[in-house]
């Protein structure tokens, strides 16, 4: 049995062995409710202080009698560095029920770099009604010196449910980087990643396929995958997900290998998030937060940063319980940062105002950009939206379309999102080209919803273009996922065109590319190697053909407001002068067709 050190004078042998009992308790979070209310038992009846040190995996190492300012701490052996806190925690109590820390808790927290200080207010009598607050290390100042920063109070139930293991990691990346920690650390975090097989798959991917692509995402956010697990369950556990023998066994694994991070391939609840973080002391995170860091590290626009911290937002409250922490936006490693502010504590109501917030800006960017669009619709410009799963080529293609093209005029549409170019097709059409964000399968709905005014150019585009990477062994699956998005939007009766990208990569062999160029609407190319670009705009005219027509109108000098309208309502390829009146090659919408059939002197 561990002993009791401190100031034991006066306490007799039978609290000695109550508090010798706390040495079996385990503490995940911060303090468990159990712990605490021990703790604050005790105290009332001692009338002192006790002071309890907890290691980050929730063992208590040393529980002594007395201030803690006097306690000499045992050398903890793991693996600490200069940016690294002492990976020990110290909670203790204030007999009196005032749970401030003191100035003497404050230099105690920062000289031992403690994990956290933690200050019990044993209220009296009634010790349930006890609150605590607790002070954490959040950074070093321009002086070299500690910063630090208390929190609460906070009821031991609102404690409980705060993301301790999280936060304490956030804390160890930033001070990792203040003190200019090795670089390569910060740079890629070592990661597992676990998938879970359980009753009937219905969906085309396997978990193993579905595993692979989440590795992808997680190399595109920056970590190294050091090992993928799979766990076969006849159904998810509810508290712990894939049950809690086997997050020992990747408790055991994450330590051994030094893991930073964990990531699930599926959507965990919030209380499974931090079960599951409990046992094993490491940041855990699943798809949907991957996916949602990877945008925060991607948005370009503003409109985009607003969305994606939306959507981070929506995800996040309702992990947040209470007046809980969050220390998601100071950049601490992949899935803590975001495209916003960096912020140190949101609470609820701080989150919900700054939703609220973020919607309104989104809609004044999205009134700014419907004018736009209004202007061209009157103008008839025809837009063609890509589409396509991630990584099948939409900007590349974009770019080689627009680029090869010299009639491009990029400066007329300076104010316009920069995924929007113009193109003059061989035709002479011009059209207005649109990128959208790259779909995913299971795309995180709090994504969707948050793209949803981006994704508009796709349910208002006259056509789209599905950009496809045939290279890839999913490929159908991939249009499959692409489907999916679109049908949830509303834009899966739009006429499409099917662009197999990529083929340069196919085997010589291969018979894929010729076999599908067979299908109706669909070209093969490489956006790279410049393929077959040729018959993709021929394809895009072809489908506009079906939507306008190309005709020659002579209209009298009487009537020249008309031609002048032309300018507006059509696409003007050439523009002359006869003896009766303003010849006009135009490219006119079918419905207007009526309008001018007395003039038309030649028709395509
Ligand atoms: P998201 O931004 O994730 O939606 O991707 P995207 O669809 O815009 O794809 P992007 O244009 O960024 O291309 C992804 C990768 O595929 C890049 O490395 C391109 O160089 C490559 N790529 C695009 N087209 C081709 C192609 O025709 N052939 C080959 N070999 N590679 C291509």
């Amino acid at each position: 049995m561990r002993e009791i050190s401190g100031n034991k004078k006066g306490i007799r042998d039978s609290v000695l062995a109550e508090l010798q009992k706390l040495y079996d308790l385990q503490s995940p979070q911060l303090v468990s409710p159990e712990l605490a209310l021990k703790l604050a038992d005790i105290t009332e009846f001692i009338n002192r202080e006790i002071s309890v040190y907890i290691t980050r995996s929730g063992q208590i190492i040393e529980i002594s009698i007395g201030d803690n300012a006097t306690v000499e701490l045992p050398t903890f052996s793991g693996r600490r560095g200069a940016g690294r806190l002492s990976g020990i925690r110290c909670v203790h109590t204030h007999p009196g029920g005032n749970p401030n820390l003191s100035g003497v808790d404050i230099s105690a927290l920062k000289n031992n770099k403690y994990d956290a200080m933690v200050a019990i207010g044993v209220a009296s009598p009634d010790i349930t009604q006890s609150t605590l607050t607790f002070g954490l290390i959040t950074g070093i100042d321009s002086n070299e010196n500690y910063t630090a920063e208390c929190y609460g109070p906070y009821t031991l139930e609102e404690a409980e449910n705060i993301n301790f293991v999280n936060t304490v990691a956030t804390i160890e990346r930033i001070l990792d980087k203040q003190t200019g920690g090795s670089s390569l650390q910060v740079m890629s975090e070592r990661a597992i990643l676990i998938g879970m097989e359980w009753g009937k798959n219905d969906s085309l991917w396997t978990v193993e396929d579905s595993l692979e692509e989440l590795k992808q995402l997680a190399d595109t956010a920056g970590a190294t995958v050091i090992k993928k697990f799979i766990q076969k369950r006849p159904k998810p556990d509810p508290a712990f997900y894939i049950g809690r023998g086997k997050v020992q066994e990747l408790a055991l694994f994450a330590q051994q290998e030094n893991i930073d991070l964990c990531i699930f391939d599926d959507e965990l609840s919030p209380a499974q998030q931090r079960n599951i973080e409990g046992v094993m002391g490491i940041r855990i995170l699943d798809r949907t937060a991957l996916i949602l860091d990877i945008f925060a590290q991607r948005a370009r626009t503003n409109e985009g940063k607003l969305q994606v911290e939306l959507a981070q937002l929506q995800y996040t409250l309702p992990r947040i319980m209470g007046k809980g922490l969050m220390l998601s936006r100071l950049g601490g490693g992949i899935g803590t940062r975001g495209p916003g502010e960096t912020k140190l504590e949101v609470d609820r109501r701080r989150i919900r105002d700054r939703i609220a917030f973020i919607k309104e800006q989104i809609e004044k960017v999205k009134s700014v950009r419907s004018l736009h669009r209004a202007g061209r619709k009157k103008n008839n410009v025809f837009e063609v939206s890509l589409v396509g799963y991630t990584n099948a080529g939409k900007s590349t293609l974009l770019n080689t379309l627009t680029d090869s093209d010299i009639y491009a005029q990029d400066q007329l549409f300076a104010t316009l999102d920069p995924t929007t170019r113009q193109l003059t097709l061989p035709n002479k059409q011009e059209i207005i080209l649109t990128d959208t964000v790259g779909f995913i399968q299971r795309l995180p709905h709090q994504l969707i919803a948050a793209f949803r005014s981006t994704l508009e150019v796709v349910t208002e585009a006259d056509l789209l273009v599905h950009v496809i990477d045939v290279s890839h062994e999913l490929y159908k699956e991939q249009a499959a996922a692409v489907h999916e998005v679109l049908k949830e939007i509303g834009a899966e009766t739009k006429p499409v065109i099917t662009v197999y990208n990529k083929i340069d990569k196919l085997p010589p062999e291969s018979m894929l590319a010729e076999r599908l160029a067979q299908e109706e609407d669909t070209v093969c190319i490489s956006a790279v190697k410049r393929l077959n670009l040729e018959a993709l705009q021929q394809q895009i005219e072809k489908h506009l053909k079906s939507k306008a027509v190309e005709v020659t109108l002579e209209i009298p000098y009487a009537e020249s407001a008309k031609a002048a309208r032309l300018h507006e309502t059509a696409n003007v390829l050439s523009q002359e002068y006869s003896e009766r009146g303003t010849v006009l090659k135009v490219i006119l919408p079918v419905e207007d067709l009526d309008d001018y059939n007395e003039y038309i002197v030649k028709s395509e």
